[in-house]
């Protein structure tokens, strides 16, 4: 099959296209011709291998994950033996540990689940790591509830454009905070009030709010804590930022040490994808709560283009990638 595929860590010059051997389905899984992907911060970190500090875990001189990319979206193609879930034929969506940006995909039965009626597969293919961080950092971690007022720092982006749907969807009152040019879409997909933060800092102005989703890390976790009501909470979701050694951890061990003793600092949260959360965000899609906002589209063998729009930091919702155009 085809794969984008890197030998070593660096920029996206390192990302080629190649033919590699087929995968197989797994015993307690599906193959799955892969119809699109997508990609996000933690895939441009894992090509750069940054943090260094965590090369021990992503492979010490060259990476152990040679395919980018964890969510896809297409159609079953065979089954394992022991699968009982999926048929051939089957349109799906989800997430590939080793790897989404190839022709093919081979996952367990439990990171996949049938694609949402009411999508296309480009759309499915942009929804699992984001989605699910997104709700379980709002709905498990933030504990959101009606009425409640949220602010999602980063609105615009991967996480945020789920976070604002799926937080109107829980009932919450919303604050979006993004750049001068995503006010509007922010605005357009339910976030009752949006920042500017080119003319305002939300935590230097006089709103308190009851949650606070982070997913930029430009402030202190005072200054955010401080923009806080007294029973609010701090969800500290952030894994780029920091140096090029320790990267977030820094900032992601004073939220886990400060949150015993700190009312209103959660500690950092993990969202691995899990089919419970994927059927989960299937209601709320085909209720059409929420809808995957898609910034930008780009072929496989782009994929290095397109790694290096999510590398700069300010991608505009999701960055998919076309991998079969229905020939
Ligand atoms: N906890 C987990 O399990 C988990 C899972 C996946 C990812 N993450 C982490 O979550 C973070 C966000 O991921 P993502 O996919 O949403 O990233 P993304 O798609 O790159 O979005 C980043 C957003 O940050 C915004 N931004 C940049 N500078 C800003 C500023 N000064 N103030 C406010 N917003 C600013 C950008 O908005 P503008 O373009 O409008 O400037 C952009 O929309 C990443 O650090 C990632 O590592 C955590």
């Amino acid at each position: 099959m085809k794969a984008i595929v890197q030998d070593e860590y660096g920029s996206s010059e390192v990302l080629k296209l190649r033919e590699v051997d087929d995968p197989v389905a797994p015993d307690n899984g599906v193959l799955v011709r892969v119809h699109a992907a997508s990609i996000h911060p933690g895939d441009w970190l894992l090509m750069m291998g940054q943090p260094y500090l965590f090369r021990p875990a992503f492979g010490l001189r060259r990476p152990r994950k040679r395919i980018p990319g964890f969510d896809f979206a297409g159609t079953v193609e065979s089954t394992g033996k022991d699968a009982t879930e999926f048929q051939p034929g089957d349109e799906v969506f989800g997430n590939a540990n080793d790897g989404s940006c190839a022709e093919y995909v081979s996952v367990s039965e439990e990171t996949v689940a049938l694609k949402p009626a009411n999508l296309t597969l480009e759309q499915a293919a942009v929804v699992a790591v984001s989605g699910v961080t997104a709700l379980r950092g709002l709905r498990d971690a933030g504990k959101l509830k009606p009425g409640r007022h949220v602010l999602i720092n980063g609105a615009s982006g991967g996480i945020g454009t789920f976070a604002v749907q799926i937080a109107k969807a829980l009932g919450a009152e919303v604050t979006g905070v993004c750049s001068t040019t995503n006010v509007e879409m922010v605005g357009s997909i339910g976030a009752d009030h949006v920042i500017d933060y080119t003319q305002e800092d939300f935590t230097q102005g006089g709103k308190r709010y009851d949650v606070i989703l982070d997913n930029v890390a430009n402030h202190s976790l005072a200054d955010c804590r401080r923009a806080l009501n007294p029973d609010g909470i701090l969800l500290t979701n952030n894994g780029t930022s920091g140096s090029r050694w320790v990267g977030p951890l820094g900032r992601m061990a004073a939220a886990a040490l400060l949150s015993p003793f700190v009312r209103k600092q959660r500690p950092p949260f993990y969202a691995p994808v899990r089919k419970k959360d994927l059927l989960y965000l299937t209601e709320l899609i085909e209720a059409g709560k929420v809808r995957p906002v898609i910034g930008s589209t780009f072929p496989l063998g782009e994929t290095s283009d397109a790694m290096s729009q999510v590398g700069g930091g300010h991608a505009r919702g999701k960055v998919a990638i076309t991998v079969a155009t229905g020939e």
